[in-house]
């Protein structure tokens, strides 16, 4: 009975750490100007690693792999494991997701977290970059890739495509019940 009454108390208490987090991420977003922390789960986030994968696997240098909005870490830590001679950087704004981020890869040599806003951080020597965009955030983030990526740059984004760069492929899930997956180049 009183492991039951633990039980309990510790879902409810995860619960509501759950809700709060998710009211301060979303101020923290102002309502909608950024992104709030949902992580990469499912057949999305498998479609956003196997596209990086494929680039990844045809590399002939060290690529660097930037995350923009990196949560914790969900995108980049299978990626650093899966690839240790490549660089991965992921940016968050979170100081809590970052404290989580550099927890979960505390073994790893090749993966770096900056806590800074993402649109401050250039993206000039990037190979691959993550994103997760919100409408709001399409034009932003496109104008900004478009002036700093290089032309070998491959862009994934999850949910919306970026503005302002070409689209090369599109992941769409099956009777649109999902999160759509963009491949994106200048
Ligand atoms: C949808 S989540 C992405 C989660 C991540 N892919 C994962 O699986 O953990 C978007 C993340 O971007 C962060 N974010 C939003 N706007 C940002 C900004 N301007 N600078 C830095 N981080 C930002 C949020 O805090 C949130 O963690």
């Amino acid at each position: 009975m009183e492991y039951f009454v633990f039980l309990i108390l510790l879902i409810g208490y995860a619960a509501l750490f759950y809700v709060i987090y998710s009211v301060y991420s979303l101020l923290k977003g102002r309502f909608g100007v950024f992104a709030p922390y949902v992580p990469s789960v499912g057949k999305s986030k498998k479609n956003m690693l196997d596209l990086a994968r494929a680039e990844l696997l045809q590399a002939e240098k060290q690529m660097t792999v930037i995350d923009l909005g990196s949560g914790s870490g969900s995108l980049l830590l299978p990626l650093a494991k899966e690839f240790p001679d490549h660089r991965f950087i992921g940016i968050e704004y979170d100081w809590i997701l970052i404290l989580v981020s550099l927890f979960r890869s505390r073994k790893l040599k090749n993966i770096e977290w900056h806590k800074q806003n993402f649109m401050n951080y250039s993206c000039e020597k990037a190979d691959i970059v993550f994103c997760y965009l919100l409408k709001t955030m399409q034009e932003r983030v496109g104008l900004k890739l478009a002036r700093e990526i290089s032309d070998s740059c491959v862009v994934i984004t999850e949910l919306y495509p970026v503005n302002h760069l070409r689209l090369v492929k599109a992941v769409k899930p099956a009777f649109n019940l999902g999160i759509p997956v963009y491949k994106m180049r200048k």
